[in-house]
């Protein structure tokens, strides 16, 4: 068993009969989702989940997971997810993917909000292996780019796979991936990102962790 299914594993021993769970998007958040089917199959374990992206949603649905639309939902249990980067504070990078929005409205309504990975994602600071994703209505991408660019940013538009045109979230918006000077403070950088009118979303996910687990050479800690 690989870092990420064990952590994935142990996630998993928070899901309770009858909770409404919401499943993350990316390699480790499907080793959870195969394991909620394990559990309902075998344990009859009785949820309902709510998909953070289309392809967690399909998964989930492959599996016989029962599923609900975000739009019918005001709150959740639980939610598990990976991440890209995360702090010693337990502020998460998220977004290397097309569901920002989805997995912050998830992370934000849930009642426990479980961050899993292996050791590779810790860092010291937000933005040191990645830039920071922010979603932007496409109209209005050069505009928000001027004010990031005026509070320090360096970056432009995602280009999609191809390289024949800019990347598109599963909500219609373009992406900006930027980097900030090193000793920006995560706290600040979330603040004043979410102030930039035509920014939809943004990768940084402050205060939203109540747990983070990380498996390390087959032993799972909790930050
Ligand atoms: C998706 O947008 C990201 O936030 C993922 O949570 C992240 O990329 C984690 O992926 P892995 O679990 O595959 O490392």
């Amino acid at each position: 068993m690989n870092d990420k299914q064990l952590v994935a594993l142990h996630a998993a021993k928070h899901v309770k009969h009858d909770m409404l769970v919401g499943l993350g998007t990316g390699s480790t958040a499907n080793y959870f989702i195969e394991e909620l089917a394990r559990l309902a199959r075998e344990e009859h374990l009785k949820l309902t989940t709510v998909a953070s992206s289309t392809i967690s949603a399909q998964k989930a649905q492959s599996l016989n997971l029962p599923i609900v639309a975000l739009e019918h939902i005001s709150s959740i249990d639980l939610y598990v997810d990976g991440a890209d980067e995360i702090t010693p504070d337990k502020t998460l990078l998220k977004g290397r993917g097309s569901d920002l929005v989805k997995e912050k409205l998830l992370a934000k309504a849930a009642r426990q909000f479980i961050a899993v990975a292996d050791a590779s994602k810790l860092v010291t600071h937000i933005g040191e292996n990645f830039a920071i994703p922010i979603e932007v209505i496409p109209f209005a991408w050069q505009l928000a780019k001027k004010s990031l660019d005026q509070i320090g940013a360096v970056g432009g538009l995602r280009p999609n796979a191809a390289k024949d045109g800019y990347w598109v979230t599963s909500h219609g918006s373009y992406v900006l991936d930027m980097k900030f000077a090193e000793n920006t403070d995560a706290k600040e950088l979330n603040a004043l990102i979410n102030n930039i009118p035509g920014v939809v979303e943004h990768g940084i996910f402050h205060n939203l962790a109540d747990i983070v687990l990380i498996a390390r050479d087959g032993r799972v800690t909790e930050q």
